[in-house]
């Protein structure tokens, strides 16, 4: 679908509640097809990434009722190694997190399958998976470490890895393998990835301790029970939110609160950053959700300057990237981002896709290997026509800077959105 935007003169206000968070959507659905008896997930994400992740567990033998209309999800669980071996190999559609995380699980549960996806995340580095299942004993083959990946059953054997790149995708395909293994796998990173998974297996019963001496990353010990089934809220979607919280920055007069987002510190670097960009944005009412700290964002226009990203900053607000270009692009001075190679193996390679993006409508950006240096001036031109490259959170990133744009911005493919946040137009009356 082809969409063109006009500017928008009117501010952002009033208040929103995202669905439930893509990460957390996809872990307590397959957690709770791993565990015994029946979960119950509110506030689940209805997107194009869960429902691949729904499709690929009935194939696996999984029962689950979702009430699309509420965001209801009921899921009977059939335990660590209760997979039927599927008849037709596993799409994961466009959901890398489906296919990772799913790979630890049929790894665990010692069933033979495919899993693949679509063309772009057939494109997508898996050795990051293989490597180290393999490691542990698996039996897996990739065609030139890019899926289908195909599974054969074979035992587990404890595991002490430290991954090259800080990814949680990676970090919770070896847990999930880890809790079918023979001993403890340590799993250490060199950053601090999101640790959804690290709290919900423990709150299930899983024995997951912090690494001894103290490391980013996690130790999980064989599974000495049954996964015990979940019944919980999902908190809002930072990474949808995100978006928000730059629409309204950018938009003068704007003052918008999106509530019970899930802020666990390995997702807050968009806060961080915004703020240090001058953003105006208060976090209230705080509580907790599923086991993770939720606020009320209240978020007020303001005038941004350019600021600089790197280190451990990126990989807590690694989703980010897409929708803070804009916001850099919208500040006055220069924005620098290093550190951050790990953008060109997302949905797509989200620093060339920006820049260019950006580029096309009279921004100044210059790439590196590793990140970009953006020379804000206030204003965007606007005026082109662009692709959102079969990526989600280009599609909205681009919508944003179109609210702003002195021009219309007519944008190729802006459906992909409803892969994690399809509501977004509806939100923004785009
Ligand atoms: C995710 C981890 C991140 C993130 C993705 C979701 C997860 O990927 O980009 O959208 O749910 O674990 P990496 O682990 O590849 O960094």
């Amino acid at each position: 679908m082809t969409k063109t935007i006009t500017r928008r003169d009117a501010p952002l206000v009033g208040a929103y509640r995202p669905e439930g968070d893509k990460s957390l959507s996809h872990r307590a659905l397959l957690f709770a097809a791993l565990a015994e008896g029946e979960s119950v997930i509110r506030r689940f994400l209805v997107g194009g990434v869960t429902r691949a992740m729904l499709r690929c567990l009935r194939q696996l033998g999984v029962r689950w009722e979702l009430d699309e209309e509420a965001h209801l999800l009921r899921v009977r669980g059939v335990g660590l190694r209760g997979f039927a071996p599927p008849a037709e190999p596993l799409d994961c559609g466009n959901s890398a997190t489906t296919l990772r995380l799913l790979a630890g699980a049929v790894a665990a549960a010692g069933v033979p399958c495919v899993l693949t996806g679509s063309e772009g995340l057939r494109k997508r580095p898996m050795d990051r998976i293989v490597e180290p299942l393999r490691l542990m004993g698996a039996d897996v083959r990739a065609e030139d470490g890019r899926a289908p990946l195909t599974f054969r059953p074979a035992p587990l054997h404890a595991l002490a890895y430290a991954l090259p790149v800080a990814s949680a995708q990676v970090k919770s395909c070896l847990l999930l393998a880890a809790l079918a293994a023979d001993g403890p796998c340590a799993i250490s990173e060199p950053g601090p990835s999101r640790d959804h998974t690290e709290r919900m297996l423990a709150a299930m019963g899983a024995s997951i301790r912090p690494l001894d001496p103290p490391a980013h990353g996690a130790v999980a010990l064989p599974l000495a029970a049954p996964l015990r089934p979940l019944d919980v809220e999902l908190p809002g979607d930072i990474s949808s939110a995100a978006f928000l919280l730059v629409a309204a920055t950018i938009l003068p007069g704007s003052d918008f609160t999106l509530s019970r987002i899930g802020v666990n510190p390995t997702r807050t670097g968009i806060l961080d950053a915004l703020r240090a960009m001058g953003a105006s944005i208060d976090a209230l009412d705080a509580g907790v959700l599923a086991g993770e700290p939720v606020a009320d964002l209240r978020v007020r226009a303001a005038a941004l300057a350019g600021t600089e990203v790197r280190g451990e900053l990126v990989v807590r607000m690694i989703d980010e990237f897409p929708a803070f270009m804009v916001a850099a692009a919208c500040a006055r001075g220069e924005t620098v981002v290093r550190d951050a190679a790990e953008l060109r193996a997302k949905e797509s390679d989200r620093i060339a896709g920006m820049a260019a993006a950006l580029r096309a409508l009279g921004v100044d950006v210059e790439e590196y290997p590793d990140g970009f240096r953006i020379r804000g001036t206030g204003r965007i031109p606007g005026g082109a026509e662009l692709d959102a490259r079969g990526d989600h959170r280009v599609a909205m990133s681009l919508a944003l800077a179109a609210l702003v744009a002195e021009r219309p911005v007519t944008i190729r493919g802006f459906d992909i959105l409803s892969e994690s946040f399809p509501e977004f137009p509806r939100v923004l009356a785009l």
